[in-house]
């Protein structure tokens, strides 16, 4: 057998090319400690798409099974970066073939098959975790910082939204987005980035309440092929009635502080914007994903007069980029790529059983992934009690 990690990625579509670019990318950074990474498969139904991705990114095959893949002996590490409610049987046979599994969230489309797979997780001998991807993003964990040094103080409240426009266009085509139960729209898709990053700041939810679920177009013409991510194709004159929310608001308690959270698929002019603010006993500080090498901070120091945002432009010394970009200075920008990176290289440390302490924070574990499908649940239940109170 060939010796180092060898790395496949089951999916080509949108997030799947992030996951086969960023394992490309992972041993090219920080510290030269991780063993030879071999890109050996990119596994998607629709041959062309897996054998493009291949070519497109150096992985020495396609395959059209994710059997094929659990049986490759070469094959050690598994991203699974296909429609949520196909992340179980493929996560569980991956685990029982023992391949280390990284996947994609929401972990699944339904609790009880989250709660399954953390199962499987727990009775397997290989790693099986979930991505969390904004978790990385530089800007976002030096708030963290801030907030929990003291800089900034207890957290007083949160207002967060992840406002996206893939599903203004009434045009767009039915997708395996538009599918599924109440919750597993916008809510699952985008929210679930939202609360996690949400706890990531104020602690762990306690209840939520207010909650709100809202279809605003209800049904989508059928494509004529095969949709990548939010890519317009051309359509049929066939529709189906989209089935889950294009829109879910709600009101959160946290161990420290209160919210308010908005998801949205139907946001006018918003390709991709999470943003949110974190109001604290000593200051405030806003992220923005469209602005994603700054942030914005006001620090008080006691000095009530001065109100107002200072822009922070972000380098070496914020989490994550020293080292973490070939040329690491300050002001030179990075995206969400780049979080992909520094996921896929966590995950390769950790299969790789380098320290921890020495390197990047571990990926969440499914029973994160769990608690972040409770979440979700609990806004749904709240939605569909007129907004009654859910504790968590
Ligand atoms: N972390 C992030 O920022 C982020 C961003 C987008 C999507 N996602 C997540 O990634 C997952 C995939 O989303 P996407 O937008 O890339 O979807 P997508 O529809 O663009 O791509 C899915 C791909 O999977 C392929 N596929 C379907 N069934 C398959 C199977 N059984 N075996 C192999 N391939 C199969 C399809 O042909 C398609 O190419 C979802 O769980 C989504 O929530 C995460």
């Amino acid at each position: 057998m060939p010796s180092g990690l060898g790395v496949a990625v089951i999916g080509a579509g949108m997030a799947g090319r992030a996951h086969a670019a960023a394992y490309r990318t992972a041993s090219t950074l920080y510290s030269p400690t991780l063993p030879p990474v071999r890109l050996v498969s990119i596994g998607d139904v629709q041959p062309e798409f897996g054998s493009l991705a291949a070519r497109r990114f150096g992985y020495e095959r396609s395959d059209t099974s994710w059997e094929v893949i659990a049986e490759a002996e070469d094959i050690q590490v598994v991203s699974v970066v296909i429609a949520n409610s196909q992340h179980r049987r493929v996560v569980e046979g991956l685990l029982a073939a023992g391949k280390h599994v990284l996947c994609e969230k929401p972990l699944s489309d339904t609790l009880e098959d989250s709660r399954a797979m953390s199962d499987a997780a727990r009775g397997a001998s290989t790693l099986a975790r979930i991505g969390f991807t904004f978790r990385r993003a530089p800007g976002i964990a030096y708030i963290r910082e801030l907030v929990r040094s003291g800089d900034l103080g207890k957290v007083l409240h949160f207002s967060g939204r992840y406002w996206t426009d893939y599903g203004c266009d009434p045009a767009a085509p039915m997708s395996w987005r538009f599918k599924g139960h109440p919750g597993s729209g916008a809510l699952a898709d985008v929210g679930s980035h939202l609360t996690y990053v949400a706890e990531f700041l104020c602690g762990d939810l306690s209840s939520v309440s207010g909650g709100r679920l809202s279809t605003a177009i209800e049904q989508r013409p059928l494509p004529l092929g095969h949709v990548v991510g939010h890519e317009h194709v051309p359509v049929s004159d066939d529709y189906e009635a989209v089935e889950n929310d294009d829109y879910a608001a709600f009101s959160a308690e946290f161990e420290n502080g209160v919210g308010v959270l908005e998801a949205s698929r139907v946001s006018a002019g918003h390709a991709n914007s999470l943003m949110f603010e974190v109001f604290c006993e000593y200051g405030a500080a806003r992220f923005d994903q469209r602005r994603p090498a700054e942030i914005e901070l006001f620090l008080s120091e006691g000095k009530s007069a001065q109100n107002g945002y200072r822009q922070v432009i972000l380098g070496p010394q914020h989490p994550y980029l020293s080292g973490g970009l070939a040329m690491d200075a300050a002001g030179v920008g990075f995206g969400q790529n780049d979080t992909f990176v520094y996921q896929a290289r966590a995950f390769l440390e950790e299969v790789a059983e380098i320290d921890e302490t020495s390197s990047l924070p571990r990926c969440a574990t499914f029973d994160e992934g769990v608690h972040n499908m409770e979440v979700l649940a609990a806004v749904t239940e709240s939605a569909l009690n007129e907004g009654t109170r859910v504790s968590l």
